[in-house]
């Protein structure tokens, strides 16, 4: 357990660039190491749960390498059974997209494990549609489980939840059978496989029917090997704009940030509350839209989140209500049940760490109610529950509050956004041991 301070950091501002983006990062590494050729990957994440799908694609049989350049060149093989079980570490992502990716190796045996977190979290929303397909999944709900990959069907999926890890597993499977696949989701959830499929020579359908969106694969269905940048990851930028929204006077600005719509609901939200936000030199990379985006400190007002604007800011709602202890009045967050399942109760530790540092509080089942009042008192240590999300919201409120606030472990920001301590503080922050 390694604690961090986040003391008042009055002058905080600035420009940077940003680590890449985790979810487009783990995708890369998997669809690369399933297509024919080698593939050219710039602006990976290097952080713990991508290099565990890093190891894993190695295990697989891909080949990875760097080039000069830093640049990962990822070569992809017909998928083998690796001699050890695959570590994903603390990483869903890694866990359930390689799931799907590998349940179509006829006969690939491997046994997936994950850290205390990670086997804790529900596998059931994969392994029934993997299972449908024809794959074979031996261990009960949540990891370790054993995987025999099979000559796999088609599926036409109905999703209970809006959720990306569920979608692209079943797609990642579905590349491996020439049945038709589809998938509905309730709510349209992040579309990085979908485009990233695509940047393969990959190509399926999106529609809107009665019951959400339908998703469905194409005829082709190889991967060519290609080119790829990596954008930076809004999902840790929000930490930097969290901090330029709460703090008066502050202004900074992110180059290089992916603002796909389905990532983009943070942003939207603080500039509703009141931020100033500009987006500039708005163009298309390896099919995803990318930007410089500066936010500027304003007065903020409470904010409303409705549940079917959740998917598009699932990872940020704990750092948004943070924001929101810093507006005047009732902030409302529902329909965040999803949230109880992430690396942490994030409902929970939101909550628990808000009331600590002074802040009214509320939490049911699937909502979070947030009694602002212009300032936070601060001054208390907030559990982490072994979460980066939550370790990071805390020390970015901390510098916005009046008394420090420390987090009692700061070893789980490795997973996702290594380099935050000293981003932060580049930018002004005062972030400490102590
Ligand atoms: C992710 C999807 C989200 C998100 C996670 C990354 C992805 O999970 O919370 O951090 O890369 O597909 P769900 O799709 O399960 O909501």
């Amino acid at each position: 357990m390694t604690p961090l301070t986040a003391h008042p950091s009055p002058r905080f501002g600035g420009e940077t660039d940003l680590p890449g983006d985790k979810s487009i990062s783990h995708r890369a590494l998997i669809l690369a190491a399933l297509a024919n050729g080698t593939s050219r990957i710039t602006g990976l994440l290097a952080s713990d749960d991508v290099r565990a799908t890093e190891e894993a694609v190695k295990a697989f049989g891909a080949h990875v390498e760097r080039d000069s350049e830093g640049a990962a060149l990822v070569t992809g093989r017909t998928w083998q059974s690796p001699a050890e079980p695959v570590d994903c570490g603390n990483s869903g992502t890694s866990a359930r997209l390689l799931m799907g990716a590998a349940a179509g190796f006829e006969g690939l045996a491997a046994t997936f494990t994950g850290d205390a977190s990670l086997s804790s979290r529900p596998m059931d929303r994969i392994t029934q549609p993997l299972r449908r397909m024809g794959a074979s999944i031996d261990g009960g709900e949540t990891l370790p489980l054993d995987l025999i990959g099979a000559r796999l069907g088609g599926i036409d999926y109905a999703s209970p939840v809006a959720s990306a890890q569920v979608k692209s597993a079943i797609l990642l499977a579905g590349l491996r059978t020439d049945a038709p696949v589809r998938i509905v989701e309730p709510r349209p959830s992040r579309d990085h496989t979908e485009i990233m499929l695509a940047q393969f020579g990959v190509e399926g359908g999106v529609e809107e029917v009665e019951e959400g969106v339908a998703i469905t694969l194409g005829e082709q269905r190889r991967l060519t090997a290609t080119e790829l940048h990596v954008p930076g990851d809004p999902s840790s930028a929000a930490f930097i704009w969290a901090a330029a929204a709460m703090i008066p006077g502050a202004r900074v600005t992110t180059r290089g940030v992916l603002v796909n719509a389905t990532r983009t609901g943070f942003i939207e939200k603080i500039e509703e509350m009141g931020a100033a936000v500009t987006l500039d030199n708005h163009v298309l990379r390896s099919g995803e839209p990318v930007g410089d985006v500066t936010v500027a400190h304003d007065r903020l007002e409470p904010v409303h989140v409705r549940p079917e604007e959740v998917p598009a800011m699932i990872d940020e709602i704990p750092m948004l209500a943070c924001v929101a202890a810093l507006a005047e009045g009732e902030s409302v967050f529902e329909g965040i049940g999803e949230l109880r399942v992430k690396e942490s109760d994030r409902i929970g530790a939101v909550a628990a760490g808000l009331t600590a540092n002074g802040v009214t509080a509320f939490a049911t089942e699937d909502s979070l109610r947030v009694i602002g009042n212009g300032a936070v008192a601060g001054g208390r240590m907030v559990s982490t529950r072994h979460d980066h999300r939550i370790a990071m919201a805390f020390l970015t409120l901390g510098l916005a509050a009046k008394a420090a606030i420390t987090v009692d472990n700061a070893e789980p920001i490795a997973t996702s956004f290594p380099d935050f301590t000293a981003l932060m503080r580049g930018l002004g922050a005062g972030i400490a041991t102590r």
